[in-house]
């Protein structure tokens, strides 16, 4: 699905006509998503420069909220978002997985009505051997009022998403999105640092054709994620006995993509180490049970949406099921025996 010429979009002009179907919008909103695409290019060309250029390769030497190890690009990542979000007052409080507190932003210039969380770079890990990585972002609507901004509005489940989106810095950058109608796709043009729409309505199949699983954690699942990866692998128990091929890359934003569009689930299930699972509900799981949904697909925590899920503080993790509607919902009956825990 390439651009003809006849209907080249910039990501910029997408965006305004979503204004343009609300008469009353103030702009605040297309102003953020273009601050949004503005961090994506600038981030993207980092990446792409990772092996040449100097202190950008490597960690920092500490570690985050999570206990993990900041690579250099995670926290320059981090600091274009920072820089780069609501600059006309858009947005009044943010915050990233990097960052064990959230940002409350200087609104005196502007209307405040928007939270922002985001991974700036998802799947650091793969940076140092040229894998994909990625950018997942969730937008909400402030709840209160302007002057006391608290965690009632920082802390909204994915239900409440305005926008939520990714970039994906892969063979080529691509920046996907959704406003709650639609899925679009737009790729990066080098030539010209343009996001060109490039897959409009975006659709997922139904159901899977591949499964998305780190199996090096099989000993340490319930009996029933267990028996749940046995029958993607070998074929449904009682069904026709065709089993999924298996990909996993071990970067969300790389897995979620190449299973949207081909027809794939995702797992990562808890294990016994990790029985709240590792995936931060508010900055990688809702935005993209919210992309995943309005594509025609589903994302579980084993027992209800993802969507549903309040969460209680910012890096708050979860187990995630997510993809093609048929596999998601099938496992999640398998796991309701269970109550998703191991
Ligand atoms: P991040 O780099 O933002 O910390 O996220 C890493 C996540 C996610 O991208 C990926 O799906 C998962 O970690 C892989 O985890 P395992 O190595 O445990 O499979
Ligand atoms: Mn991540
Ligand atoms: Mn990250």
């Amino acid at each position: 699905m390439s651009p003809s010429p006849r209907d080249l979009q910039t990501i910029e002009s997408h965006i305004l006509e979503l204004q343009r179907m609300h008469p009353s919008a103030s702009g605040d909103f297309t102003g953020l998503l273009n601050d949004i695409s503005l961090a994506a290019k600038i981030i993207s060309q980092q990446v792409n420069r990772a092996g040449l250029a100097e202190n950008i390769l490597g960690a920092t030497g500490s570690t985050n909220v999570q206990g993990e190890e900041v690579q250099l690009l995670d926290e320059f990542a981090n600091n274009v978002f920072i820089k780069c979000i609501g600059t006309r007052g858009q947005v009044c409080i943010m915050g990233s997985e990097e960052m064990a507190d959230p940002v409350l932003v200087d609104t005196r210039e502007g209307s405040g009505s928007y939270v922002v969380v985001f991974d700036p770079l998802d799947g650091s890990s793969n940076i140092d051997v040229n894998v994909s990585v990625g950018t997942i972002f969730g937008i909400w609507r402030r709840r209160g009022r302007l002057d006391r901004i608290n965690d009632a509005d920082l802390l909204q489940p994915g239900s409440e998403l305005v926008a939520a989106g990714y970039v994906i810095y892969g063979s080529s950058t691509m920046f996907v999105y959704t406003a709650g109608h639609g899925v679009h796709g737009f790729t990066m043009d080098p030539g010209i640092g343009e996001f060109l729409l490039s897959h409009e309505n975006i659709r997922t199949p139904f159901s899977a054709c591949m499964y998305s699983v780190n199996e090096a954690y099989e000993p340490r699942w319930s009996e029933e994620v267990q028996a749940i990866v046995r029958q993607l692998k070998n074929g449904r128990d009682g069904g026709d006995g065709k089993g999924m091929t298996a990909r996993y890359i071990g970067s969300l934003v790389a897995d979620f993509h190449r299973n949207l569009l081909k027809g794939g689930v995702f797992l990562y299930p808890p294990t016994q180490d990790r029985p709240g699972g590792k995936l931060r509900l508010m900055c990688e799981a809702a935005p993209m049970a919210f992309i995943v949904e309005a594509a025609g697909g589903y994302a579980s925590d084993g027992t209800r949406s993802i969507l549903e899920i309040e969460p209680d503080n910012l890096h708050a993790r979860v187990p995630l099921y997510i993809g093609c509607r048929d596999d998601v919902l099938w496992m999640e009956k398998m796991l309701s025996g269970s109550n998703g825990s191991i």
